[in-house]
């Protein structure tokens, strides 16, 4: 039997994170070939090719110091040569750079080939509407996209501390594969059909956890913020319902709902940078800059994307918490408004 070729397409904190799983994954089976390709966006650190010393220390020294990858996972700069003759990958990185991406993948991928997202974001249409980021992948490349979200951040993920993720999964030949490719003892893994759902869930808390962050900036305390956690589950799932069909309510009981709406508003860099916004009154993007080294939030965009649809439709007043956090960030409101508006 042909070995499976596994790509993932990012090595930010959670695509080196991920990248410890799947690669010590393929050696437990023989579904699989045992080199995990990595695509790195290529940075100088110190003088020298992030993709390089991944290669020779194992370890990317930037976004997931302190953690040796598997000798496994073979980093490379060139996008096309990541990808060539492989079956599954694994897209990583932030959703702010995945149109390049698929711009420089279109037409080069295996026609048998399958997808899985760990994105948590939108794609937005040149129109204004927001497209899921698999739906978006499946369009771009002609191949079936799943999704794995969850209660992940990296480096306790890295840490190998217990954890759970959920997993859409749109080809059902590959539920097994999947949970092959991605479950440890440590990170377990559930398997479902609501594939959007799940992804919606992982985009939309992100917006959430700003909020959760503006209730630390302001020194609430724990019932504001999981007033507003509350709140901002009420419209997660709503918004899934008004534009999404078919959604299951116990998806939202998976890691993906209300696991990962926890983690980020407690431990996410969304909300940190967030509480930070209030503390320091400097726009969220010079904050991003300062505080996270290069690491990407997907929060302020999100609200952004989702508030260009909202508004189109008339809708806005029906997402008070979403369109409020997008007006905080675009200093339209102060954040000690925010409870007035939700
Ligand atoms: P990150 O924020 O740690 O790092 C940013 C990444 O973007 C780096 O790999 C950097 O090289 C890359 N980059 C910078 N400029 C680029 C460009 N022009 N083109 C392409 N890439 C560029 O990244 P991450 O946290 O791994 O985020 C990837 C996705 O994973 C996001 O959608 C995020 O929401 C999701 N996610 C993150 C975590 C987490 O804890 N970090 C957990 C779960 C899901
Ligand atoms: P942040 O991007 O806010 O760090 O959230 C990470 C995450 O998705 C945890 O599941």
């Amino acid at each position: 039997m042909k070995r499976l070729k596994v790509s993932i397409i990012g090595s930010g904190s959670w695509g080196c994170a991920i990248s410890k799983i799947v690669g010590k994954n393929v050696l437990k089976r023989n579904t699989f070939d045992k080199r995990v390709t990595m695509w790195v966006y290529e940075e100088i650190i110190e003088g020298r090719n992030l993709s390089e010393i991944i290669n020779s220390t194992h370890e990317n020294v930037k976004y997931l110091k302190g953690h040796k990858l598997p000798e496994t996972v073979v980093a490379t700069p060139d996008l096309v040569e990541a990808i060539t003759d492989v079956d599954i990958l694994i897209f990583v990185l932030p959703h702010q750079f995945l149109k390049r991406c698929l711009d420089t993948l279109e037409g080069k991928i295996k026609s048998t080939a399958v997808g899985i997202s760990l994105i948590k974001g939108f794609q937005t249409s040149v129109d204004g509407d927001i497209e899921l980021i698999s739906k978006y992948i499946t369009s771009r490349l002609k191949i079936q996209c799943s999704v794995l979200m969850g209660a992940n951040i990296a480096n306790e993920v890295a840490n190998e501390v217990f954890c759970e993720g959920t997993i859409g999964c749109a080809t059902k030949e590959m539920k097994q594969t999947f949970k092959e490719l991605f479950e440890t003892n440590y990170f377990r893994v559930a398997v479902v059909d609501d594939t959007q759902t799940v992804e919606a869930c992982g985009a939309l808390k992100n917006i959430v956890a700003c909020a959760a962050g503006f209730s630390d900036g302001l020194l609430y305390g724990n019932c504001t913020k999981t007033a507003i956690i509350r709140i901002g589950l009420m419209e997660i799932k709503m918004f899934i319902n008004t534009f999404l069909s078919g959604s299951e309510i116990s998806t939202f009981f998976e890691s993906c709902g209300i696991s990962d709406l926890f983690a980020s508003c407690y431990g996410g860099r969304n909300r940190k940078c967030s509480a930070l916004f209030v503390e320091k009154g400097k726009s969220i993007y010079d904050l991003e800059k300062e505080i996270l080294n290069g690491q990407r939030l997907q929060g302020p965009s999100t609200a952004e994307a989702v508030n260009i649809m909202l508004m189109k439709k008339g809708l806005e007043k029906k997402f008070p918490l979403f369109t409020a956090v997008h007006r905080i960030f675009n200093f339209e409101i102060s954040p000690r408004k925010l409870l007035d508006h939700i």
